[in-house]
């Protein structure tokens, strides 16, 4: 109902279309910046926001000049009318990032142009900042793939390059007993010289792999879970969260890398934590349980009373990049699986009696690998 109040005042504006009218009656009304030029071009009217974000620039008063300014091209790339939609440009001024749009109106029986530009920079932002977070996490799995790639070359190769190593020393002794031809000598150490230059970059390739190899030991699940805990005290806290821990005192100890297991129940906790933001505080309840299953292996199962999951999620849940968080990445259970993995164990996920969900992995006892 305001807008027709604002239409009917806009008169003063009509009756004056040459003279450059700040209030510009409708246009006060545009929550943006917005301005409208007439048939040759000329600023007529400009709202409150149009002359704050752009009322610096000398070239807001000519539309031909700001579309080259705003679009970098000189103008002759520019939309011409309201048929070339809203796009998308950096102001150079200001750094903002705008949506802008022309439209065509009439305006005291005379053709118009009236500008929309609708600052779109945080929105840009947000863009940018997730698109670097997943550029990053590319980046770890491609420098974990070519590592393994590496091991796998340097594993393959030696065994082959070994072997030419020894037809060279064996065909050097006999060239030497038979005391020539020397070329044939030289040629011979030469590449010898060769391959122990190969031998010597693939050991290096090794060393730098086998560094970043994990470390499997003796290990108790009490003290992992001890330290995951302690990791998120000041979380659960904050939700009022109760954490009933069912783990026995003489339980068996496991044979794995102690960080990557921490890894692993941190990042089952902290989904439970987050499952359970949303319900109430007397609900919020997690429970980490550890026992000897039927295989004879430890099986952890870390239990929330969030939500669940749907059938269609279930399905997803260990792909890489399948989140329902508006803050997640998606990644944590994918990296979990091929931790448990990597430990022959395995990740399951089993709905809770009673509402909630059950995450769980198993791992082998260290007695049954040594
Ligand atoms: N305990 C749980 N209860 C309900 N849903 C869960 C639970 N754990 C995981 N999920 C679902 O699985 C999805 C994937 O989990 P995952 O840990 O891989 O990624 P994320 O928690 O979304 O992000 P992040 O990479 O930060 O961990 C979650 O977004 C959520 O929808
Ligand atoms: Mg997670």
């Amino acid at each position: 109902m305001g807008n027709v109040k604002t239409t009917r005042t806009g008169k003063r504006a009509t009756q004056a279309p040459a003279a450059i009218d700040p209030s510009a009656g409708l246009l006060g009304a545009v929550p943006f910046a917005c301005a409208m030029f007439d048939a040759d071009g000329v600023l007529i009217a400009g709202n409150a926001r149009y002359r704050e974000e752009f009322g610096a620039l000398p070239e807001h008063i000519r539309r031909d000049a700001l579309l080259a300014l705003l679009h970098g091209d000189g103008g002759d790339g520019a939309p011409q009318n309201s048929h070339d939609g809203p796009r998308e440009v950096l102001a150079p001024h200001s750094g903002r990032w705008y949506a802008l749009h022309w439209g065509r109106a009439e305006h005291a029986a005379a053709p118009v142009e009236v500008l929309t530009a609708v600052d779109i920079s945080e929105r840009i932002e947000t863009l940018d900042s997730h698109k670097n977070r997943q550029e990053k996490l590319l980046f770890t799995s491609r420098l974990m793939s070519v590592g393994e790639m590496a091991a796998t070359l340097a594993h393959e190769l030696n065994q082959p390059l070994a072997a030419i190593m020894n037809y060279l020393n064996g065909s050097l002794r006999l060239v030497e007993q038979a005391g020539g031809p020397v070329q044939v000598e030289r040629a011979l150490q030469a590449a010898r010289t060769q391959a122990e230059h190969a031998a010597a970059v693939i050991s290096r390739v090794r060393e730098f792999v086998r560094a970043r190899e994990p470390r499997r030991d003796a290990h108790e699940l009490n003290r992992i879970a001890d330290t995951v805990l302690e990791l998120l005290r000041l979380e659960a806290e904050r939700l009022q969260l109760r954490i009933d821990l069912g783990l026995p005192a003489n339980l068996a100890p496991v044979f794995a890398d102690r960080v990557m297991i921490e890894q692993v129940l941190l990042n089952l906790v902290k989904n439970a934590i987050e499952a359970m933001r949303e319900i109430p505080a007397a609900r919020r309840e997690l429970r980490i349980d550890a026992r000897m299953n039927l295989d004879d292996q430890i099986e952890v199962r870390v239990s929330d009373r969030g939500a669940g999951l749907s059938p269609a999620e279930q399905d997803q849940l260990f792909s890489p990049f399948f989140t329902t968080k508006t803050d997640g990445l998606g990644i944590g259970l994918a990296i979990c699986r091929s931790i448990i993995e990597y430990h022959e164990g395995r990740l399951f996920f089993e709905p809770r009696e009673g509402g909630g969900s059950v995450f769980g992995f198993t791992l082998p006892r260290y007695e049954a690998r040594t």
